[in-house]
C-alpha cells in the first residue's frame, strides 16, 4: 500500500486502458486520487479501476471527443486537479517504417542499401503519429486547464515523453512529437505558473508494455542492454515518477523532465 499522497485529488490519465497508462491510473488511485481512465478503447478503460473511479471512451485525436470526456469528468468529479497525457503512438501506416525495417533486414544480409525513412514518410503517416502524440497532448491539456481555470484551483499536468525525444532512436515523427512535448511542457509551465498549475514531463526508457508483445527475445534483450541496469522498465516504475510529479511531493517541480531510463543516457 502506497502513502495516500494524492488523497482528494481528481485525476485523468489518457491512453490508460493498458501499459504505462494503466499502471499510472492504478498508482494514482492507490495514492488516494479519484481517477478517470480515458482511452480510445472505452471498454478497456472501464475495466482498469472499480467505482468510484471511471473509465471513458476518448479519442485524443478528436477535439469533440476530448471535450466530451472532460465534460463527463466535470459532471462526475466536479473538476480536475491532475492530468497525465500518456496516449501516444510510435508508428503509423505510411510513416516509412515498413521500408526502414525491410532495408535493415537487407543490410543484415550484407546488401549495400540505405536505411531510409525520411524519403518514404508520407503525409498520412507523419500526421497520424503527430496527431495522437503531440496534438492529443495539447487538446487534453487545453480541456483540463479550462476546467482548472473555471475553479481557480491550480493543478498538475504530467506529459509522458520518451527517451526518443533526446536520443532520436525511433521513428522520425515520433521523436519529433516527443521532443515537441518538452517545448510544450516548458512553455506551458511558464504560462500556467501564475494559475498555480505545474507542468512537467517524464521520459521513460524502454518499458515492458504490450507494444513489445510478440517481439523475439533477442530483440527485447538488445533493447534492454541499452540501459545500465540491463533490463527494460516495468510500467509501475514509470508510474512512480508520475505520482511524485502529480502531487504535493513534486510541489516545487515545474517545467522539469524526469528521466526514468535505467541510465541509458544522462542529461
Ligand atoms: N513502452 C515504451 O517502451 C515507452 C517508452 C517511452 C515512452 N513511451 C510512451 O508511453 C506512453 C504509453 O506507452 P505504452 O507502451 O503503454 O503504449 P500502449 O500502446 O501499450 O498503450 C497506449 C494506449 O493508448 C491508447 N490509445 C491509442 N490511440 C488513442 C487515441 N487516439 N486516444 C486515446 N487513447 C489512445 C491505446 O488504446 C492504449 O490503451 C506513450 O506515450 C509512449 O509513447 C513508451
Amino acid at each position: 500500500m502506497q502513502m495516500e499522497r494524492l488523497k482528494g485529488l481528481r485525476a485523468a490519465v489518457t491512453g490508460g486502458a493498458q501499459g504505462i497508462g494503466a499502471a499510472i491510473a492504478r498508482r494514482l488511485a492507490e495514492e488516494g486520487a479519484r481517477v478517470a481512465v480515458l482511452d480510445i478503447n472505452g471498454d478497456g478503460a472501464a475495466k482498469v479501476l472499480p467505482s468510484p473511479h471511471i473509465g471513458l471512451a476518448c479519442d485524443v485525436t478528436d477535439s469533440a471527443s476530448v471535450d466530451k470526456a472532460f465534460a463527463e469528468i466535470k459532471a462526475a468529479f466536479g473538476g480536475i486537479d491532475v492530468l497525465v497525457n500518456n496516449a501516444g503512438r510510435g508508428s503509423a501506416p505510411g510513416d516509412g517504417m515498413d521500408k526502414y525495417y525491410a532495408a535493415q533486414a537487407e543490410q543484415a544480409e550484407g546488401k549495400d542499401v540505405f536505411i531510409d525513412q525520411t524519403i518514404h514518410c508520407e503525409d498520412a503517416g507523419w500526421l497520424a503519429v503527430m496527431d495522437i502524440t503531440l496534438n492529443g497532448t495539447f487538446r487534453c491539456t487545453r480541456a483540463a486547464v479550462r476546467l482548472m481555470a473555471q475553479e481557480g484551483i491550480g493543478g498538475s499536468i504530467v506529459n509522458i515523453g520518451s527517451t526518443a525525444a533526446v536520443q532520436g532512436n525511433g521513428p522520425i515523427p515520433y521523436c519529433t512529437a516527443k521532443a515537441a512535448i518538452v517545448g510544450m511542457t516548458r512553455s506551458m509551465a511558464r504560462e500556467l505558473a501564475g494559475r498555480g498549475i505545474r507542468v512537467n514531463a517524464v521520459h521513460p526508457g524502454a518499458t515492458e508494455t504490450p507494444i513489445y508483445n510478440g517481439l523475439p527475445d533477442e530483440v527485447k534483450q538488445a533493447v534492454a542492454s541499452d540501459s545500465l541496469l540491463n533490463r527494460m522498465a516495468q510500467p509501475e516504475e514509470v508510474a512512480g515518477a508520475v505520482a511524485f510529479l502529480a502531487g504535493s511531493d513534486g510541489s516545487f517541480a515545474t517545467g522539469s523532465v524526469v528521466t526514468v531510463n535505467g541510465g541509458a543516457y544522462f542529461i
